[in-house]
């Protein structure tokens, strides 16, 4: 979602701040914008679409400046166009905003008789709000902290003044960081250090209502942070040790997606030397086992992988798990005992619902444990544990081999507790999984012919049965969300209770028919065949049976994986979903309307 870059120093101010906007494309934006200031005059400049119709915007101007904050965004309030962008500038002041302002009808109405207001966003009300403040108190630090006290919901703001040469930055449940450069005392903001690396080799992360300000000319305290009253404050995190953010190149691959889905295999193998030896060990052996039942929440893929983390506890461990979308989760007031595990998964650690349930279990006073991709990241830092899915940047919004890595940790874990991950059995069968994802990357002529022959069609039902009804699930969500047509995932099972009536000539079946519940699964892809469906089956190799009814058959050799099954399945999936959109001519990493991170409800 939005994305948020700001840069105050000794050098050109441009260069860090689009090249952090850059690294912040991934999550998603549909306009871009940039306030510098020079001499005394902020400029700013913003357009809609691209991060490159900024850049050749910039390109006109001879720009001499060495303070400068920039913004990805992604329409919240308002349409998408210039004058909605941000920074939103007045005469005074320039500002940047991620999250929504829950009041902020009633801000504008207070306001409006006063104030000028020249876009939809809500965002203007900060600035005006702002600036009434001001005129009030003749301290821009003291005005942001006034403004931001009568701010209602989760948001991050940057402020650039016209009359000093500092920043501000604060955030209430919205993620940012401020870092500095230690030897060239130059200071940044960002809401992802991501945007950072390289740049700031000491990262801070201010607590929520804590204001950051950046004043180059405090020689070593360029970096100060202050209480809401004003007060200093010590409410913040100094990164402790290197975080894992290298940058992400597309290398020899057309998309990162296609990229990501490559790395599974090395990362599985990874994985495994990870939590059997190192780090990882020591980040399992801190969990305090004594929990009575689990409670997972999760948004989309993340999701789909804790369905399959469910089934791995109840079958292998006996605990009960309760399931939900974060969405859901906050908001049902679900019963919450002090003897229970808050277990949430996440590529980000950013997703606003995904973190609200996780407050929400601290409330409860259970103990919470994150599933995560980006250490450092806010769940990452709010959970009492914490295992990383050690998958690297992912960047193509669509997750692949987060989910994969996910997956994986959730077993690795339910293997722990049942004391068992050091077993030959299973450390063998993750390295077999590694070479059977090698091999199915091998054969993606034959998957990328498939593709060829359906993806023009009206829709798409993927059905799976036990440990593969979430991969159905899965696989419909890849598809629709970057080849943007409609697909379903449903319980193979539950066909002939409703969707069955959509089976006609035009619609494809992907069928998952494997060696788990095969007979039950093959007799439902029978159904599907009976009523003329396009039958695509993904699952057991060299089944007569299944070649018989398949217009398209994609065999898998399951030999030696037993839990692991689904994670190889999937992968064909991907691959499916990545040729479908390459045929459909989509913007395969960065799709419409999605954002990498969903950081607003
Ligand atoms: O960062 P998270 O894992 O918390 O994100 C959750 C979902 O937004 C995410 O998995 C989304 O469904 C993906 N774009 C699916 O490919």
């Amino acid at each position: 979602m939005c994305g948020i870059v700001g840069y105050i120093g000794k050098n050109d101010s441009i260069k860090p701040v689009i090249e952090g906007l850059s690294r912040l494309e991934y999550r998603g934006y549909d306009s871009a914008g940039i306030s510098y200031k020079e001499s005394s005059d902020i400029i700013t400049l913003k357009k809609e679409g691209k991060l490159d119709n900024l850049k050749s915007e910039i390109k006109k101007h001879n720009i001499n400046s060495k303070i400068a904050i920039g913004h990805t965004r992604w329409a919240t309030h308002g349409e998408v166009n210039d004058v909605n962008a941000h920074p939103h500038q007045n005469e005074l002041f320039a500002i940047v905003h991620n999250g929504i302002i829950e009041n902020a009808d009633r801000i504008k109405s207070e306001l409006s008789s006063k104030y000028s207001y020249k876009s939809q966003t809500d965002t203007e009300n900060f600035l005006n709000l702002l600036t009434s403040k001001y005129e009030k108190l003749n301290d821009v630090r003291s005005a942001v902290l006034e403004t931001f006290k009568e701010i209602e919901g989760n948001s991050a703001f940057v402020v650039m003044c016209k009359l000093t040469n500092k920043l501000w930055a604060i955030k209430r449940s919205a993620p940012l960081v401020c870092g500095i450069d230690a030897a060239t005392r130059d200071l940044y903001i960002s809401s992802d250090p991501y945007a950072l690396v390289g740049f700031a080799n000491k990262i801070y992360f201010p607590q929520n209502e804590v204001l950051c300000e950046c004043d180059p000319s405090k020689v070593n305290d360029e970096i100060q942070f202050f209480e809401l009253d004003g007060s200093a404050s010590h409410r913040y995190e100094l990164q402790k040790k290197d975080l894992n953010l290298n940058v992400s190149e597309k290398g020899i691959y057309e998309h990162y997606m296609l990229k990501e889905i490559h790395e599974q295999p090395t990362l599985i193998k990874s994985l495994v030397d990870y939590y059997t030896t190192g780090e990882g060990l020591e980040s399992l052996k801190s969990i305090d086992n004594k929990f009575k039942r689990v409670h997972i929440a999760a948004c989309g893929t993340a999701l789909h992988a804790g369905y399959l983390v469910k089934n791995f506890l109840e079958k292998e461990n006996k605990v009960p798990v309760q399931i939900d979308f974060a969405s859901e989760f906050r908001y049902r007031n679900p019963l919450l005992s002090s003897d229970e595990l808050g277990v949430f998964i996440s590529q980000s650690g950013e997703t606003a619902d995904t973190l609200a349930c996780q407050e929400l279990c601290s409330e409860s006073k259970l103990k919470t444990l994150s599933i995560v991709n980006v250490e450092g990241s806010t769940l990452f830092r709010d959970c009492n544990y914490n295992l990383l899915i050690k998958a690297g940047v992912e960047i193509g919004v669509a997750s692949t081999k987060a989910f994969t890595q996910q997956v994986l940790v959730g077993l690795i874990l339910s293997k722990y507790l049942k004391n068992e991950l050091n077993n030959d059995d299973f450390k063998n069968e993750l390295s077999s999984l590694s070479s059977k994802v090698n091999e199915v990357l091998d054969r993606k002529d034959e998957i990328k012919q498939i593709a060829n022959e359906i993806y023009n069609k009206n829709g798409f039902i993927f059905t799976g049965r036990g440990d593969h009804y979430p991969i159905a699930l899965e696989g419909a969500l890849k598809l629709k969300e970057i080849a943007y047509v409609h697909a379903e995932g449903y319980a193979a099972g539950e066909l002939k209770h409703g969707p069955i009536s959509l089976i006609d000539e035009n619609m494809v079946n992907i069928a998952l028919v494997t060696p788990d519940l095969f007979d039950k699964t093959f007799s439902n892809a029978q159904e599907v065949k009976a009523r003329k469906g396009i039958m695509v089956i993904v699952g057991t190799e060299n089944n007569e049976q299944l070649s018989n009814i398949a217009d398209y058959y994609f065999g898998l050799d399951y030999s030696g994986l037993s839990s692991t099954k689904p994670v190889l399945t999937n992968v064909v999936l991907q691959l499916l979903s990545y040729y479908i959109a390459k045929l459909k001519g989509t913007d395969i990493d960065k799709p419409r309307n999605l954002a990498k991170s969903v950081t607003v409800e």
